[in-house]
């Protein structure tokens, strides 16, 4: 259709890098693709931990799960939904700051999301692989102790990007169908069209694991609605300035 479109769709999770370093102008450049995702207010809530100490680098793929990628890959980035910056300049200006407003939690997260992903595209349009990690989520007091992260700021996930050493299939996604609802929110088909899909999964499970793993997309959701899923959240974020009021 046309290469960005092309590009998007034919995204997938890379977990297996090569050694190879990735050129420190492409890196560069890449970062500032970032830079350019819109943002709310033009407030630029977000910022980069680029954690280049290889000790680091090792706590950290400890820290978020045992997920060694976090180790092998050439860049490990943290994206840290960051209020200080703009709480510090509208103080000096003259404001009287009101902190801890759900609505700053929001736009922050929201920020940090939209520059990781111009990120991860202007990555994978240079032919590098990424992934996001969520894991860093699992332990951030430790990560935000590590990473010395200041009040008013939190990490919200991090992104593996180096060149891939794995091709893997495209993860295939809902129909669109089922996630664009025209004029009103309407769910009368969300159980037939998740049964479908739920098959889809299962194939693709299949054939990736050579029959081994048989599952479905319902069945992989179930973790995320039975256990408490880090439930260190609310208290941490609160301790972090981000106390939802
Ligand atoms: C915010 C976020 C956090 C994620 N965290 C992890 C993670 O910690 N480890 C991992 O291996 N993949 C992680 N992923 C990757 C997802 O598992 C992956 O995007 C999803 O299964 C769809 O597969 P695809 O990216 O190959 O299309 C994360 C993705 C997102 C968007």
């Amino acid at each position: 259709m046309n290469p960005v479109i092309d590009l998007l769709k034919s995204h997938r999770s890379i977990r297996k890098f090569t050694g190879q370093s990735i050129p420190r102008d492409l890196f560069r450049s890449i970062l500032e693709a970032g830079q350019s995702a819109a943002t709310s207010n033009h407030v630029q809530a977000c910022s980069i931990i680029h954690i280049r100490d290889p000790e680091k680098r090792r706590q950290m793929a400890e820290l978020a799960g045992g997920q060694s990628y976090v180790a092998d890959c050439s860049d490990f980035l943290v994206f840290c939904a960051d209020m200080k910056r703009s709480i510090d300049a509208a103080a000096r200006a003259g404001a009287e700051v009101q902190t801890g407003m759900t609505e700053q939690h929001i736009v922050a997260t929201v920020d940090a999301a939209l520059m990781a992903q111009n990120v991860a595209v202007a990555a994978e349009s240079a032919g590098l692989g990424i992934c996001y990690i969520g894991g860093v989520r699992n332990n951030p007091g430790p990560i935000s102790e590590l990473l010395e992260l200041p009040k008013f700021v939190y990490p919200v996930f991090g992104l593996c990007m180096g060149y891939a050493d794995q091709d893997p299939e495209v993860k295939p996604r809902l129909p669109l169908e089922a996630i664009l609802k025209e004029d009103r929110y309407h769910s009368d088909e969300d159980s037939r069209q998740v049964r479908e899909f739920d098959d889809t999964m299962n194939r693709y499970y299949l054939e990736r694991t050579g029959g081994n793993k048989d599952t479905t997309w319902s069945e992989q959701l179930m973790p995320l609605f039975t256990g408490k899923l880090r439930p260190h959240m609310r208290e941490f974020l609160a301790k972090q300035g981000f106390e939802m009021k």
